[in-house]
């Protein structure tokens, strides 16, 4: 068996330090033996997880491009293969050791196969270990902030005929000039933080995404400029927290201003995730208010509606803060469209507890909501509390949430019908070619019978019927 090069190792006391950041902008050249090795054949990405990773994704295959190889969804065709991994959850991250041990019969097959493991999972340090010792087959494991080194890291793998694990957790610096292939023709992700300095108490992100850092507002207003030139409908600005954008900046740029530049670009939809309601500011919601192409649908996770197990969560709100910013939201822009992330089970959570986050749900009344049951997640303070509540009286709970939180996604979806919606069409349905797909401004999937030139417009369309988590319209002809 061949070696392994260690180039870094991740570990939590690192991760919960905050190193200064530096921006670095980046030279990107193509190793030679990469070229040799790997033009013109394929690769395959599969990822799992939130925005950071799809966008992380995107630039793993904006590297691979860079060195002439092609996309593919064949794992029998592909030389490199990476999964790009998700730790939120206990169920996230044991998908991923099926995912990776599926690849076992591949590699066996093909000695040339590069499997490559990045993301979130293996920057802790028990489960890279783990993942180590099952799968001796993979050939790299890169972390978080190693993205910018994919193709030095192939490069290495080919030459020294080792196993490569670079998995740092004091990189925090901030990586620009990165290429980019998009997923969407239309819709496009841009960075504008990494990392969070929250620290919820049940959460990894601060540890496997690191310290919180904004992008520069050039480079992010420079992105997003050259996406409105070349046609894109539509842009997310993603950060763990966007409405910390600016803090680690220190020269008083805010959320608000970034918004509102990007706003002010012209892009016909512009969207941001995630927002967390403790710096949530009046002035955020004076831009939203003031832009109509900012799209009136905010993810507000409210994770639960007891005060205790709030501040137990390290949360930084209170229900009343909470329920206030709704209602100011809502003063300004009656149409707005809130959906939500809730925990239950969280350690020690009384019956009591829970159920005050019910009446909470039951006030806000939402367009929909994300439910999970607390995951104990190793390296967290909240994995270190005793906890009094069984696994049973969990998923009873959970449970609850969700036919209420279902109720009230059916009835909130019910009064689509009958109205009209601009769509951004986004292709085909998955499920019938003649049928086209898009998105209204609150995010819901509609389908709708149109030609292919409206694909990449945004058009106007009567909702005939609703199933719920999709719609069904016809073309409004103007
Ligand atoms: N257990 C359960 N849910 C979690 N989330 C984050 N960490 C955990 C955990 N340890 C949920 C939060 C967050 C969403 C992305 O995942 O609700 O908003
Ligand atoms: Fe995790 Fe809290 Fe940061 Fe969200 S704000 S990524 S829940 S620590």
């Amino acid at each position: 068996m061949s070696k392994t090069l260690l180039n870094n190792l991740p570990s939590f006391t690192k991760a919960r330090r905050r190193y200064p950041s530096i921006v670095q902008n980046l030279k990107i050249e193509v190793p030679s033996i990469v070229s040799a090795k790997l033009s013109g054949k394929f690769f395959l990405i599969k990822t799992f997880g939130c925005q950071a990773n799809v966008r992380d994704e995107e630039s793993m295959a904006g590297f691979l491009i860079m060195a002439n190889m092609r996309r593919t969804e064949e794992e029998k065709d592909a030389s490199v293969i990476i999964i790009n991994t998700c730790a939120v959850r206990e169920g996230a991250e044991q998908k991923i050791f099926g995912q990776v041990g599926n690849l076992k019969g591949l590699k066996t097959n093909n000695k040339d196969l590069i499997v490559i493991v990045a993301g979130c999972v293996v920057q802790q340090e028990e489960s890279l270990a783990k993942l180590r010792k099952t799968f001796p087959y993979v050939d790299i494991f890169m972390g978080t902030n190693a993205i910018h080194k994919l193709l030095d890291l192939i490069a290495l793998r080919i030459t020294e005929d080792k196993k490569v694990v670079d998995v740092p957790s004091d990189d925090v610096d901030v990586y620009e000039n990165i290429p980019v292939q998009r997923i969407a023709p239309h819709k496009a992700f841009v960075n504008i933080t990494y990392g969070c300095d929250k620290f919820c108490t049940y959460c990894i992100v601060p540890y496997t995404r690191g310290k919180e850092r904004s992008r520069l507002p050039a480079d992010i207003l420079r992105e997003c400029q050259i996406l409105v030139d070349s046609g894109y409908q539509e842009i997310t600005l993603v950060g763990q927290n966007v409405n910390a954008y600016g803090i680690d900046l220190k020269d008083g740029t805010t959320f608000s201003y970034i918004l509102e530049e990007v706003a002010k670009l012209g892009i016909p939809r512009l969207r941001f995730i995630t927002s967390h309601p403790w710096n949530f500011d009046d002035e955020m919601i004076d831009i939203i208010a003031k832009y109509p192409n900012i799209m009136r649908k905010i993810h507000l996770p409210l994770q639960s509606g007891s005060d205790e197990i709030l501040k137990l969560m390290g949360r930084r709100y209170t229900v009343k803060d909470y329920l206030e910013l709704v209602t100011k939201l809502r003063a300004r822009m009656p149409d707005i469209s809130l959906t939500t992330d809730i925990i239950v089970g969280f350690p020690n959570e009384t019956e009591q507890q829970f159920l005050e986050t019910l009446k909470v749900v039951e006030k806000v009344n939402y367009e929909n909501a994300y439910t999970f049951i607390y995951s104990p997640r190793k390296g967290t303070p909240a994995a270190l509390m005793e906890d009094n509540v069984s696994r049973e009286e969990k998923g009873e709970r959970f449970n609850k949430l969700k036919a209420l939180v279902d109720s009230q996604t059916e009835a909130n979806a019910a009064l689509y019908v009958g109205n009209e919606y601009l769509i951004l069409v986004d292709g085909y349905s998955k499920k019938d070619t003649s049928v086209l797909s898009g998105y209204t401004e609150s995010d819901r999937v509609v389908h709708f019978v149109g030609t292919p030139d409206l694909i990449g417009k945004i058009v106007k369309v009567k909702i005939t019927e609703s199933r719920v988590y999709s719609f069904v319209g016809e073309l409004v002809n103007e």
